[in-house]
C-alpha cells in the first residue's frame, strides 16, 4: 500500500470508527456487531502502526488514552463562568418573569428553552478549524484546569466537528457525567477489587476525569452532554434552541430532553411533568435550567453579580435533610473493619423514617470535620443506604471533640490498626466474635454457599452459643448441638442440617467467595477458579503466578497470599475438607453451548445475582453479552427499574426473560 492509499483508507477507517462509535453511546444502537467494530478499529490501528506519519491526535485510536502528566496546566477561560439563581415553585418563575420583564421594551415577545440540569463536572471544549484542540475544567470559573488527552477518551466528545459549515473557532461548555448504571456496576467492580467506591456519579466523573494517567480515564464510562456555546468564529446564530441545533449538527450530544417552550406559564407545567420524567433517566439531573431563548434579549439583560438575569435553575426539593448527629456508632465487618455508622435524630427523608447512617470511614469524617453534636446533611437516594454528606459546623453552638476510630476492636478488645496505603482499619484478632458473626453471615448467603434458612439470626445464636468457632464448624453441626436452642424443633433442625449438607457440593467460586478473602468477590473467585481449579491450587501458589492473571492486581495477590499462608485459615481449610466439603472445580459440566450465537442485553436490578454475574453465567453457556439493545439483541434480560432498554426491546418485540427466565434457558 502506498503513502497516498494509507492516506485515503485511513480517512475512511477513521470516519467509519467513529461513525459507529457515536451510534453505540449516543443513539444506543448499533448498525454492526460488536465483532465488525473491532475488526474496524483493529484496522485503523494496524495501518497507523505502519504509518506513524498519518497518525493523528484526532483519531478515535487516541480515545484509548496513554498521556501521562505531572499535574495539569491552568488555563484562563475566554469567558468567566457564571452561576445560576434559583428557583423552586411556579411562583419563583414567576417572580423571575416580573423582574427581567420590567427590563425589557413592553412589547417584548420571549420565549424559553427548558435542559435537564446535568449534574455532573462542567467542561470547557475548544476548537480550532473544526478539531479538537483543547479542553478544561470549570476551576474557579475564571481558570480551569487542562485535561485535553482525558477529555479526548470521552467517546462522545468530537475529536472533529461534523458538517461544512465549521466555524475558524469554536468554544463549546457542557457537563461530563456518568450514567446511573454504569455508576453502579463500575463501583460495585471497584469494591470487589477492593478499590476506592465514590459516593455518587458526579464524584465518580469528577474523580475519572481528574487523573494524570489518560489511560485510567479511558477505562471509566464517562459521557457527556453539550449546552452552550461560547465562541463561534465566522457562524451567526441568534438563540439559544439554534445554539443546541448547531451543536447537534457540529456531531455533539445534545439531550432530547431540551424543550423550547412559548410561556412562563408553559415552563411551569414542563417543570411539574419533568420532575417525574427526571427519575426515569439514565443520568442524574437535580432539575432544570430554563434560558430566555433570544441572545439580543439575553445581551440585553445581562448579569447582576455573579448571575445572569436571563436563566434560572428550576431545583426539586432535594432527597436532603439537615439533622442532628447523636452519636457515631462502630460496626466490625466480616474481614475485621471496623466501620463508622452515625446515629440520627430520626428525620424523615422522601416518606421514609431515617435513623442511621453511613459515614464510610475515618479519612470521610476527618476531611469533612464531622463532629457528634452537629447539625448533619444526609442525602437517600432511591434504594441505596443513606449518607452523611457533611457537616453544618456554622451552627455549632459549642466546640465539639474531633471522632477519631478507636485503637481497639469495639467488639472482641484486640488491637485494631490501620493498614499503610489504606483507608480502612481492621480488627487483628482472626477470632474476633463480631468477624466471626459476619464472615459466617456471609459465608452461608446466597451469594457464597447459599445455605436456606441460615442467616444474620442463626450465626448470632451459633456462635453466642459456642457452637461455633470459625466457619468449618458449620459442617460438623449435630443435631443435638441445635435442639438446645431455643425455637429449633425436630423439623427445622433438620432443615436446617440438610441445607448444610447440600452445600458441601457447591461450586468452588461460591467456596472461594465465602471464605471472604479481602476483595474477592463472585466474579474475581471466578477468574481465579478458572485459573486454580482446586484449593490445593490456591495454597501453594505466589504472588507472581496470581499477578498472572488477568482481573488480578498486586493488592488482591497479596491478600490471597497472606489469607492462604495464616495457620487459623489452614485449619479451617482443613476442617472443610475433613468435612467433606467439595475443594476442586467439578470437571466443566456446568458450562454448555445452550446458549450459542445468542445475544444478551442486562438491564435492571435482579432479585438474586449482580449484572456482572448473570453476565459470567450467560457467557459460561456460550451467549454473549453487550451494553446496548439493537436489531441483533437475541434477549433482553430486565430485572426491576429497568428502564430506557426495555422500552426500547419492547418496541423492536425481542424476547424479555426475567431472572428466573434466564435459568431456565440456562437448564
Ligand atoms: S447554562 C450562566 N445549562 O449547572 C450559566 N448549565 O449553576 C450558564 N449545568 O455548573 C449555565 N446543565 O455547568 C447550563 N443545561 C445546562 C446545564 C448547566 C448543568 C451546570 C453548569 C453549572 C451549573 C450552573
Amino acid at each position: 500500500m502506498t503513502l497516498k492509499e494509507a492516506e485515503k483508507r485511513l480517512e475512511r477507517l477513521r470516519a467509519s470508527v467513529e461513525h459507529h462509535t457515536l451510534q453505540y453511546y449516543g443513539l444506543d444502537e448499533s448498525e454492526i456487531s460488536d465483532a465488525e467494530f473491532d475488526a474496524l478499529f483493529q484496522e485503523l490501528q494496524n495501518l497507523e502502526e505502519k504509518f506513524p506519519a498519518l497518525r493523528r491526535p484526532d483519531s478515535p485510536t487516541q480515545r484509548v488514552g496513554g498521556a501521562v502528566q505531572e499535574r495539569f496546566r491552568k488555563v484562563t477561560h475566554p469567558m468567566p463562568m457564571l452561576s445560576l439563581g434559583n428557583a423552586f415553585s411556579a411562583d419563583d418563575l414567576t417572580a423571575w418573569q416580573t423582574r427581567f420583564g420590567k427590563l425589557l421594551p413592553a412589547d417584548t415577545a420571549v420565549q424559553f428553552v427548558a435542559e435537564p440540569k446535568i449534574d455532573g463536572l462542567t467542561v470547557v471544549l475548544h476548537y480550532e478549524n473544526g478539531k479538537f484542540s483543547l479542553g478544561a475544567t470549570r476551576g474557579n470559573g475564571r481558570v480551569g484546569e487542562d485535561i485535553t488527552d482525558n477529555l479526548r477518551t470521552v467517546r462522545e466528545l468530537p475529536l472533529r466537528l461534523h458538517g461544512s459549515q465549521v466555524p475558524a473557532r469554536l468554544v463549546v461548555r457542557g457537563e461530563v457525567y456518568m450514567g446511573i448504571d454504569d455508576f453502579a456496576q463500575f463501583n460495585q467492580r471497584q469494591k470487589e477489587l477492593g478499590e476506592k467506591v465514590y459516593a455518587n456519579p458526579r464524584n465518580f466523573a469528577a474523580g475519572s476525569l481528574r487523573q494524570l494517567d489518560s489511560s485510567i480515564t479511558a477505562a471509566r464510562p464517562l459521557r457527556l452532554w453539550a449546552y452552550q456555546i461560547v465562541l463561534a468564529e465566522g457562524i451567526s446564530i441568534d438563540s439559544q434552541s439554534g445554539a443546541l441545533e448547531a451543536l447537534r449538527a457540529f456531531g455533539f450530544p445534545v439531550s432530547d430532553e431540551n424543550q423550547v417552550l412559548a410561556s412562563i406559564e408553559a415552563v411551569a407545567q414542563h417543570c411539574e411533568t419533568f420532575g417525574e420524567t427526571r427519575k426515569n433517566l439514565p443520568f442524574e439531573t437535580d432539575g432544570l435550567v430554563v434560558k430566555l431563548d433570544s441572545f439580543s434579549v439575553q445581551e440585553r439583560l445581562g448579569a447582576v453579580g455573579n448571575a445572569p438575569r436571563w436563566a434560572i435553575a428550576f431545583k426539586y426539593p432535594s432527597q436532603e435533610v439537615v439533622t442532628e448527629l447523636l452519636g457515631i456508632g462502630v460496626n466490625v465487618g466480616r474481614t475485621g473493619v471496623l466501620k463508622p455508622w452515625a446515629e440520627l435524630k430520626p428525620c424523615e427523608i422522601g416518606g421514609v423514617t431515617v435513623s442511621s447512617a453511613t459515614l464510610h470511614n475515618e479519612d470521610y469524617i476527618r476531611d469533612r470535620d464531622i463532629r457528634v453534636g452537629d447539625r448533619v446533611a444526609v442525602k437517600r437516594a432511591g434504594e441505596v443506604i443513606p449518607q452523611v454528606l457533611r457537616a453544618l459546623p456554622e451552627l455549632r453552638d459549642a466546640e465539639l471533640p474531633t471522632f477519631h476510630l478507636p485503637k481497639i476492636c469495639p467488639a472482641c478488645g484486640e488491637r485494631a490498626i490501620r493498614v499503610e496505603d489504606e483507608v480502612d482499619v481492621y480488627c487483628v484478632n482472626a477470632g474476633c466474635p463480631a468477624q466471626l458473626v459476619r464472615l459466617v453471615e456471609y459465608f452461608v448467603s446466597r451469594t457464597a454457599m447459599d445455605i436456606e434458612g441460615f442467616g444474620i439470626r442463626q450465626a448470632q445464636l451459633l456462635t453466642a452459643n459456642g457452637l461455633l468457632a470459625d466457619v468449618g464448624d458449620i459442617y460438623s453441626l449435630q443435631a443435638s448441638d441445635l435442639e438446645s436452642l431455643e425455637g429449633y424443633k425436630e423439623r427445622r433442625v433438620s432443615n436446617l442440617l440438610a441445607a448444610i449438607a447440600t452445600s458441601r457440593e457447591q461450586p468452588l467460586e461460591r467456596l472461594v467467595t465465602a471464605l471472604g478473602i479481602r476483595g474477592i468477590g463472585r466474579v474475581v473467585a471466578q477468574t481465579l477458579v478458572e485459573n486454580f481449579p482446586s484449593i490445593d491450587a490456591l495454597l501453594v501458589t505466589d504472588i507472581e503466578s496470581l499477578e498472572a492473571v488477568d482481573g488480578i492486581g498486586p493488592i488482591l495477590a497479596h491478600n490471597l497470599v497472606d489469607w492462604f499462608g495464616t495457620t487459623h485459615n489452614r485449619a479451617v481449610l482443613e476442617k472443610l475438607r475433613s468435612a467433606g466439603v467439595a475443594l476442586a472445580a467439578t470437571p466443566a459440566l456446568a458450562t454448555s453451548e445452550a446458549l450459542d450465537g445468542s445475544t444478551f442485553v442486562i438491564t435492571g436490578t435482579l432479585p438474586t445475582m449482580s449484572r456482572e454475574q448473570a453476565a459470567a453465567l450467560i457467557r459460561e453457556h456460550g451467549g454473549k453479552v453487550t451494553a446496548a439493545v439493537s436489531g441483533s439483541t437475541s434477549y433482553l434480560v430486565a430485572g426491576e427499574s429497568a428502564g430506557s432498554k426495555l422500552a426500547k426491546a419492547e418496541k423492536l418485540e425481542i424476547p424479555i426473560l426475567d431472572e428466573e427466565g434466564l435459568r431456565k434457558l440456562l437448564s
